[in-house]
């Protein structure tokens, strides 16, 4: 069996807390489509994430404040339909769980029931706690998000790497606390200290999934960056396994021209 996949019927919430236990790293990846995600699924991704970053690279916008609870149904449940052995996770954009613990619940109901996702992510810690509480309680499994939370980004006013600063350190150290006593399965930690990821992974015994946070119990990329079809965004803790950006570009710009010099259709693709 190759180290990428293992021989998992389906990945669970218990697989992945296994897999910290057992010291297997976990592998996660957003995906948006269908397409998409059977092509992340069967080349052996542990968990799918439908991030709210769809606002960004599906619908342009330059944060993921305006993506929708109807469009990130939509995007998970095609998703859904291409994952056969990932676990889905699915993001609660912003505004569908802030105001009040019953909204929460029945936005994450919503997504439970209108997409087939079989969780679902929020961003924050003991600010959120009675929502928190409420969607675990209903038997909704939540992954957890802490550090640098694009949904609070006017409140941050940058990108930047956080809680570098004790007192933020001490924060985050006690939201994840509270997010695994809550009863989270797992918390993404994106943009903080490797170092202090590290001390937050050692504490906890739910997997800390991370995005710029060094090495922990598996890592997270948004998959239209992995792939590099983007190619203005470039943070330190990009890897880019292909430059899909500029080999789509070739690829349409020789389709253009075939269809100028009517060179396709040859005969062999005509009826
Ligand atoms: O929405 C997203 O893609 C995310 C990842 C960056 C973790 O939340």
């Amino acid at each position: 069996m190759s180290a990428s996949k293992k021989d998992y019927k389906r990945i669970t919430t218990k697989t992945l807390v296994e897999m910290k236990s057992n010291k297997e790293k976990i592998s996660m990846v957003t995906a948006y489509d269908y397409t998409m995600a059977q092509i992340v699924d069967g080349a052996g991704i542990d968990v799918i994430l439908v991030g709210d970053s769809a606002s960004n690279v599906m619908a342009g916008h330059e944060t993921t404040l305006p993506i929708t609870l109807d469009q990130m149904i939509y995007h998970a449940s095609s998703v859904v339909r291409g994952a056969k052995r990932s676990l889905v996770v699915v993001d609660l954009p912003f505004g569908s769980y802030q105001s009040d613990p019953k909204e929460a619940l029945r936005s994450a109901i919503r997504i439970m029931k209108e997409s087939g996702g079989h969780s679902v992510k929020l961003e924050g810690g003991t600010e959120i706690k009675d929502s928190i509480k409420k969607i675990l309680n209903a038997g909704i499994p939540v992954m957890g998000h802490l550090g640098l939370t694009p949904q609070s980004i006017y409140k941050f006013g940058t990108y930047t790497v956080r809680a570098k600063e004790e007192a933020e350190a001490e924060k985050l150290m006690k939201d994840a606390l509270f997010l695994q006593k809550a009863g989270c399965f797992a918390i993404v930690l994106e943009k903080v200290p490797a170092k202090l990821a590290e001390q937050v992974a050692s504490q906890l015994t739910i997997p800390i999934i991370g995005i710029g946070a060094g090495n922990v119990d598996g890592q997270v990329l948004v998959v239209n960056d992995l792939l590099g079809m983007t190619n203005e965004f470039n943070p330190r803790f990009l890897r880019r396994y292909l430059n899909l950006h500029e080999q789509i570009t070739g690829a349409i710009s020789q389709y253009v021209a075939d269809v100028k010099n009517e060179d396709f259709p040859s005969e062999e693709e005509q009826y």
